[in-house]
């Protein structure tokens, strides 16, 4: 465990800032949404922190808190909203164009959405090769733009009276890339950066940034980011709690519900093909290959982890994983994911299941952004630093500690969050072991 049982938290007094990169179609849907719940318009449905409950002691104790009463978490009406965008539209104008919320309903919310305008982005299209804007930084090398970033976040705090910061990433997927040896350490790090580097993406500078400014930062898309032995080094050493990676929405978040409950019951796999169509700007930045292919790891690895062919041979070696998605404008937002499951039972007679998803991508991500929010400014409150796993309940490709391989299994995800609340409260976990009748 991170930290000792009971472990004392700072109390969540004043306001928390949640810092957004990219104000597209997620970090909208997810302001606007907080804004209209403040107003009363509208349930917080989908977030754990504001709706989910955690049982304590036995089952007969009748102890069932909500997890908002029972830990010190920042109320609502605490969060305020700063972000970085490539393109210099307010919250308000970048909803409109995201598609995704109801034009009545941000007709309500125009006044607190319209003053956001978001500062300018550390940008370079070799990264994301979809996309061009004007609202973006200059400066010599990537180490001075990231000064320039720290400045950003000073001035946000001191002109919205901050108590405290987090920072989430919820720009545009960049394209592949996998750990260089500048990534190593620090100074190395640091080095590249002055030096310009290719290995530096933009995403990287901003973490530098956030965690050298002391704020928590989480990875809300499968860029490598955060994930990189400098920056883990930078966390633990500036005492900074961080996460990622991929926010566990649609299609993924089915695959995890559905996967362990198939091997639960020994059902083999011979095959899951996966589809989806979707007409946003994230499908369209996506429809780059060097874009898809951090998507598409992220995607596909979630069955091997789940469902363990080398333990299982008999039901799942060799099995066939295909991941696609199609840029397909009319759909916007409102993305359509489908699923040909191919699985086999008794005597190897096969079956099939198809599941067709017509989701809402940003509906089912904006959620994620507030729990991330709340709970890396409680762990942050608390002294947890480095990667938090016990968050990995939240992403398609959950960053562990060094050496250890992801938990994707999503029960076991929200089992691992429960029980580190409970721990942080001083409270027994639950094993559900039955070793007396009421446990
Ligand atoms: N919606 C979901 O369900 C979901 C799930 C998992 C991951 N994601 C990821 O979340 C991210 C956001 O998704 P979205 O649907 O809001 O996309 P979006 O295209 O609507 O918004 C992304 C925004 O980021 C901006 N941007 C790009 N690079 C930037 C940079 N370097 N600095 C600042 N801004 C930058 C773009 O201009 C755009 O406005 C994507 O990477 C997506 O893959 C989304």
């Amino acid at each position: 465990m991170p930290v000792k049982k009971g472990a004392e938290i700072a109390p969540a007094k004043g306001k928390l800032g949640v810092l957004l990169v990219g104000l597209g179609a997620v970090s909208t849907t997810f302001i606007a949404g907080v804004e209209a719940i403040k107003e009363g318009m509208a349930e917080p449905i989908g977030s754990l922190t504001q709706m989910g409950t955690v049982r304590l002691g036995k089952r007969t104790d009748n102890r069932v808190p909500k997890i908002k009463d029972f830990l010190p978490l920042a109320s609502l009406k605490d969060l305020v909203f700063g972000a970085w965008d490539i393109f210099p539209d307010s919250a308000y104008d970048a909803a409109m164009h995201a598609g995704v919320l109801e034009k009545d309903l941000l007709a309500k919310l125009k006044k607190p959405l319209q003053k956001i305008k978001p500062m300018k982005a550390v940008f370079d299209q070799t990264y994301v090769k979809r996309l061009s804007g004007e609202n973006v930084k200059q400066g010599k090398n990537k180490l001075e733009l990231a000064r320039q970033l720290i400045n950003d976040i000073a001035d946000f705090k001191r002109k919205n009276k901050c108590d405290r910061l987090v920072m989430i990433w919820a720009a545009s997927t960049e394209i592949f890339m996998k750990q260089h040896a500048v990534h190593r350490n620090l100074e190395t790090f640091e080095k590249a950066m002055r030096e310009n580097h290719k290995a530096i993406a933009p995403s990287m500078v901003y973490a530098y940034a956030a965690l050298k400014s002391g704020v928590p930062f989480a990875n809300g898309a499968p860029n490598l980011t955060v994930d990189i032995p400098a920056l883990m080094d930078l966390a633990n050493k500036q005492g900074m709690p961080v996460c990622g990676k991929d926010f566990k929405t649609g299609q993924t978040l089915m695959k995890t519900i559905l996967a362990p409950g198939l091997k639960s019951r020994m059902l083999g796999l011979h095959g899951w093909y996966s589809t989806n169509i979707l007409g946003n700007r994230d499908g369209e930045v996506l429809d780059d290959p060097d874009s898809f292919k951090t998507k598409e790891e992220s995607k596909l690895s979630v069955l091997e982890y789940i469902l363990q062919p080398d333990v299982y041979p008999q039901l799942y070696k060799d099995f066939s994983h295909v991941v696609r998605i199609n840029y397909y404008p009319p759909r916007g937002d409102n993305k359509e994911g489908w699923d040909n499951i191919d699985i086999f039972g008794w005597l190897g007679y096969k079956m099939q299941i198809k599941i067709d998803f017509l989701c809402r991508d940003s509906i089912l991500a904006a959620p994620i952004v507030l729990d991330l929010a709340l709970f890396l400014d409680l762990a942050q409150r608390t002294g947890m630093k480095g990667v938090q796993e016990w968050l990995s309940f939240y992403f398609k490709s959950p960053m562990t500690a060094p050496g250890l391989y992801p938990e994707h299994d999503v029960f076991i995800q929200l089992m691992k969050l429960k029980n580190t609340l409970r721990h942080l409260r001083g409270e027994d976990l639950i094993t559900h072991l039955g070793l007396e009748y009421y446990d």
